[in-house]
């Protein structure tokens, strides 16, 4: 569905972000995408949305494409009409307007005809946001707001919905939530989903397949489940074994996992 090809990007004249960047995001899958700090995943989403530009980025190789056709080189509303809708990073809701507002602005792009069929579907998977549907949603706490800025999202039926660490800054039932959510999302209306995010267990566990980002190349990729396992992840982001005992990179039982580069141990 989604296809990542040799991507490289560079901000300005000198910052390569992205290094010949390669992977797919298969119909109906959870793909999510962990690394630390400055790995390059928000560049990943800019580069899916075409919001580079914005930040004076560029794609310097590669190709990009949604459904069998190349979208590297459209413009941001050019991805939203191929139903690529990009969950906005810090939540970003419109704090005067109300919680119903906020949604019928999401759903301003989709077809007049679905949008309340869309908008009951919203108000089924977040009953919190119909409660509160007439109240600004400014004064929504911060894991409503993120619930908002989702719900706002999928206003416009997106085919892969692309969310830049949605968990950020909430307490950790709201981040079990969220991985709910985004379980729900994924096998209620079938859409695909690329999840950033730096809480790995919470991504693992909801993913289909994952890759992990360092200093913005693939350092590796494969079934969530099995990276969850693998030494690498347990020993730099979930805290767990990874004492380097097993070495089964020549194990044709050992779990599928690419490994592209060696980890350093940069978040551990
Ligand atoms: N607009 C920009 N101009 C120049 N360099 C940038 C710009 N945006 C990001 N970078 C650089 O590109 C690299 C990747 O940044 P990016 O924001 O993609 O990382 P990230 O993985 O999303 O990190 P975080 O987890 O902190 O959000 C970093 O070295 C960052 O400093
Ligand atoms: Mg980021």
């Amino acid at each position: 569905m989604l296809s990542i090809k040799d991507v490289s990007v560079r901000y300005g004249r000198s910052v390569d972000a992205l290094r010949n960047v390669s992977f797919d995001v298969p119909e109906g899958e959870v793909v999510s995408v962990l690394g630390g700090n400055g790995a390059g995943k928000t560049t990943l989403l800019r580069a899916i949305s075409a919001t580079l530009k914005l930040h004076r980025g560029a794609l310097t190789s590669g190709q990009i494409s949604f459904d069998g056709k190349r979208i590297d080189k459209l413009d941001p509303a050019r991805i939203v009409e191929q139903q690529v809708i990009q969950v906005p990073e810090g939540r970003q809701v419109f704090a005067r307007m109300s919680v119903d507002e906020n949604l019928r602005a999401g759903g301003l792009t989709a077809d007049p005809k679905r949008r309340s069929v869309a908008r009951d579907r919203i108000y089924e998977l977040f009953p919190r946001l119909e409660e509160r549907s007439k109240q600004p949603a400014g004064l929504l706490s911060g894991g409503e707001q993120q619930m908002l800025a989702i719900g706002r999202a999928m206003m416009c039926e997106p085919k892969l919905l692309l969310m830049d660490e949605p968990s950020l800054g909430l307490a950790p039932q709201l981040i079990a939530r969220i991985g709910q959510i985004v379980q729900q999302i994924n096998s209620e209306f079938g859409t695909a989903i690329l999840l950033i995010e730096q809480n790995a267990s919470m991504a693992l566990r909801v993913s289909h397949r994952a890759v992990v980002l360092e200093v913005g190349e693939l350092a590796l990729e494969g079934n969530a489940a099995e990276l969850a396992e693998s030494d690498e992840v347990q020993a730099l982001y979930l805290g767990g074994h990874g004492g380097g005992t097993t070495d089964t990179s020549d194990d044709p039982l050992a779990p599928k996992i690419n490994r592209h580069r060696k980890l350093g141990l940069w978040a551990g």
